[in-house]
């Protein structure tokens, strides 16, 4: 959530930005290009994203006032953790508006993170990054631990702010590899992945109705042609044996009768480890959507009797399901997460 102080650096922002026509997306860029400024020496950013950042930036690289401004806020974020929320501010609402897109809020993402055992070497993938929020909170949980992040998406800019934040927020240690595809037709460089990730972290579009003709995959053949099934079958192809999934699902998938061949399918090849159902509203301020929602933790291992699994509810997760919420929020993931039960599940 933004702060007060923080709301008001970005309408100031705005405004000393449109008395040069520049808004939306473009404001954006002049903002990236000056964290590339100041911070070149731990980015790697492809030169015609940099070029075109800098086409922006030309309109006010002699504005003294602005440069000032920028320096400030972006010197005070070495990390890049506000990046997202800038993202948000100058190209989000057309974002969420066009495509019911939106970022996790961060204690959902830590709490998802927490549910993966470290691993030495492990390659760490969200399929639909957005602002990778779930891969810089895994970076912050795994410290210098190696690993190989994998951040995709179907969106160009959203691949270009995952390049800023990912370079900024993790340790020059960690490979990285960017990817812009669509999920649900994957290109070569997706499918490179296939049967070679370790954990999956996502919180995928729910719900949607999908148009491909054509998808050989188990709940897609099986006329469950929606972009839940399919993400399904997606991350089941990407994790190699013994791999993990931790994302967030519509409800109705858990529990609906109607998804009841919807399960028996998924766990055919995958293994239920525990669902968390989370507040319902938890995403009403960050999305406006009311969709009720669970985390899902499923591994790519064959079902056996002695797996253990759990079901909790969350009734607080630290986020407001409302504007006029002033006390402070409890978030029961952080209590969940040190039961001993939910952690011999997990293995953590
Ligand atoms: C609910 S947002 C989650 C973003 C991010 N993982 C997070 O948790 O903050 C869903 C993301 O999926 C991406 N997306 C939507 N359709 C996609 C597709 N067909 N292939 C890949 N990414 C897609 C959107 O651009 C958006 O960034």
């Amino acid at each position: 959530m933004v702060s007060r102080k923080y709301s008001t650096y970005q309408e100031e922002l705005e405004s000393l930005l449109r008395r040069f026509g520049i808004g939306g997306e473009t404001a954006f860029y002049v903002l990236a290009y000056h964290y590339f400024i100041c911070y070149k020496d731990r980015l790697e950013i492809p030169n015609d994203v940099i070029e075109k950042w800098h086409n922006a930036y030309q309109n006010i690289e002699n504005e003294g006032r602005i440069l000032l401004f920028l320096d400030e806020l972006v010197l005070n974020d070495p990390n890049g953790h506000a990046l997202a929320d800038w993202y948000q501010f100058f190209i989000g609402q057309r974002f969420r508006e066009a495509s019911g897109k939106f970022f996790t809020p961060k204690p959902i993402a830590h709490a998802m993170a927490r549910m993966l055992p470290p691993t030495p070497n492990a390659i760490v993938m969200d399929p639909t990054c957005g602002s990778s929020t779930f891969l810089m909170e895994l970076a912050q949980l795994w410290g210098d631990y190696p690993c190989t992040l994998v951040a995709n998406d179907i969106e160009a800019s959203l691949v270009e702010l995952s390049m800023l934040t990912l370079d900024l927020a993790t340790p020059l240690q960690y490979q990285k590899h960017f990817i812009c595809s669509d999920i649900y037709s994957p290109s070569h460089d997706l499918q490179h992945w296939y049967n070679k990730v370790d954990y999956i972290l996502a919180n995928p579009p729910f719900s949607l109705q999908i148009g491909y003709e054509q998808f050989n995959s188990p709940l897609f053949t099986s006329g469950y042609r929606n972009s839940d099934a399919l993400f399904i079958d997606v991350a089941a192809q990407l994790l190699k044996p013994s791999g993990r999934l931790v994302c967030i699902l519509p409800h109705s998938i858990i529990a609906n009768k109607e998804f009841t061949d919807f399960r028996t399918i998924v766990e055919q090849s995958l293994t239920l480890l525990g669902v968390v159902s989370l507040p319902e509203g938890v995403f009403y301020l960050s999305a406006g959507t009311t969709t009720h929602t669970d985390i899902v933790i499923l591994e790519k291992t064959p079902p056996t009797e002695s797996q253990k699994h759990f079901f909790a509810a969350t009734p607080s997760v630290g986020v407001r399901l409302s504007g006029n919420e002033e006390q402070a929020l409890q978030n029961h993931l952080e209590s969940l997460l040190a039961n001993t039960s939910v952690r011999a599940a997990l293995r953590i």
